[in-house]
């Protein structure tokens, strides 16, 4: 092999070895650059998503149980007298509620499936409690409490406010779980 011919391949390889080196060089700064746009993208949209959900996650935290307001009329104050009940369905039409204008004048609004087993809950006037006849369990009218038998929770109870002689259903609140 002749000196000329040596020094022609050994050119022609350093400089494929300089374009391979370059090459190798550019993909790295690529990775590196690729890899530092990734994550500043990705910080940029958790910020962004926190920022965005922010909101929410304050409304949750005051929340408290309560679910949204939902108005809904269910009588005339005239047409339930102290010591009776009625029937009404809230916050949809699958849930049963009861209205109670208890004794001593106040009114008392829960759903009434009974938080043993769901039978439905009624209100007893000489006792001036709620009862669930399934398996005796009593319920104190005034705060939805489990008063005695197998219940442990409360009743949801389902806030009420009076207008213009109109008692209506404005709220909800779930106690437990
Ligand atoms: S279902 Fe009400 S006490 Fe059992």
């Amino acid at each position: 092999m002749s000196d000329q011919n040596k020094t022609g391949r050994n050119q022609k390889d350093t400089t494929d070895d300089m374009i391979n080196l370059v090459d190798n060089l550019n993909r790295d700064n690529d990775l590196k650059y690729n890899r530092r746009s990734f994550l500043k993208s990705a910080v940029g949209a958790s910020v962004a998503l926190g920022v965005a959900t922010l909101p929410i996650s304050i409304k949750a935290m005051m929340n408290d149980g309560e679910e949204d307001d939902l108005r809904y009329e269910i009588a005339k104050l005239s047409d339930i007298k102290k010591g009776e009940s009625l029937n009404f369905n809230y916050p949809t039409e699958e849930e049963p509620a009861i209205l109670v204008h208890t004794k001593d004048g106040e009114l008392k609004a829960y759903n009434n499936k009974c938080t043993h087993l769901q039978c439905p809950v009624f209100y007893e006037k000489e006792e001036d409690v709620l009862l669930c006849p399934c398996h005796k369990g009593f319920f104190d009218v005034n705060s939805g409490h489990p008063i005695a038998g197998p219940p442990q929770r409360e009743l949801p109870l389902i806030e009420l406010e009076v207008k213009g002689g109109i008692v209506y259903a404005i709220g909800r609140k779930i106690r437990h779980g």
